[in-house]
């Protein structure tokens, strides 16, 4: 039997009009969630998420900060940029899109946004708050896979979950996440330096791919029956489309489906979720700042 394809983009637009909700409701309490969209360069994959996420923040009724820069922006003018948002009140959220020109080092920018306005999680504080299960922000792309498990019922309590990817922005935080007692799985991690991959991705109840490499994750790598959550948005030259590429994940979709219970697509899958999570995040960031 054919796997259940999930459906991310209607989940990502429950969660989206959710978000709508909720920053209305702030709105007529006098506050406008607010995000600053920071993109340095013309990265054409980096100029399509952050139109997305303006396209978003207006669709939520939330206002959005277009902040575009050439890639000749110095780190000194990007962390003076920071410095301004972090100082305006207006302003709940940064987000600084990556990844950033060479000459620019992220670590010093993801450091100097405030912790309080960091909705990517990205910032050390939010990370090791995550790390000891404290309150903070969760980084997008790991929260809406958890989301979409959720939402599909598929039990992480007792599974077993095989990552493939230990960036800094799926799959660690990701591991961390579903660990928890609250998710409860047992995680194994694998990256480009695990001998014999199949051996471990066969184990999985739950597989993760966010390798970043087309077709890593084959049929033959797949437990049948397994969840299967692909994390993967790769680019892949295609004549025949208009804008000479296609969307490809990082598992070969078609025959996986055939032993999977349950997978997403690409796109449509997961990528939706990233925005919708977004969306959350700077709702929670306007309430937090509206306590204050
Ligand atoms: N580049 C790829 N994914 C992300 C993300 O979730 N946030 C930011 N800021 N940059 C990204």
């Amino acid at each position: 039997m054919s796997a259940q394809v999930i459906d991310g983009f209607s989940i990502a637009q429950d969660v989206r009009a959710q978000a709508a909700k909720e920053a209305s409701c702030l709105k007529s309490c006098g506050v406008t969630p607010c995000l600053a969209v920071v993109l340095v360069g013309e990265n054409p994959a980096s100029v399509s998420y952050v139109t997305g996420k303006e396209k978003a923040l207006a669709e939520a009724g939330m206002e959005g900060r277009d902040i575009r820069l050439p890639a000749e922006t110095t780190e000194a003018q990007l962390l003076d940029l920071i410095t301004d948002l972090n100082a305006d009140s207006a302003v709940h959220g940064i987000l600084v899109q990556l990844p950033l020109p060479g000459h620019i080092d992220e670590d010093k920018i993801i450091m100097a946004i405030k912790p309080e306005k960091d909705v990517d999680g990205f910032h050390p504080v939010n990370v090791g708050n995550m790390m000891i299960g404290r309150k903070s922000y969760l980084p997008c792309t790991p929260h809406g896979v958890l989301v979409l498990l959720k939402t599909m019922h598929i039990e992480t309590a007792g599974a077993h979950a095989v990552i493939v990817g230990r960036s800094n922005i799926v799959g660690k935080p990701l591991g961390v996440l579903l660990v928890r007692k609250e998710y409860n799985a047992t995680v194994t991690f694998c990256h480009t330096g695990t001998k014999d991959l199949a051996s471990y991705t066969r184990r999985a109840d739950i597989l993760i791919a966010a390798a970043g490499r087309p077709n890593v994750i084959t049929a033959d790598m797949i437990k049948p029956g397994a969840a299967v959550i692909d994390v993967g948005v790769n680019r892949i030259p295609d004549a025949s489309k208009k804008s000479g590429f296609r969307l490809c994940g990082d598992v070969d979709f078609e025959a996986a489906k055939e032993v999977a219970s349950f997978i997403t697509p690409v796109p449509r899958g997961v990528g939706p979720m990233t925005i919708a999570m977004l969306m959350m995040n700077t709702v929670e960031a306007a309430r937090a700042a509206c306590k204050k």
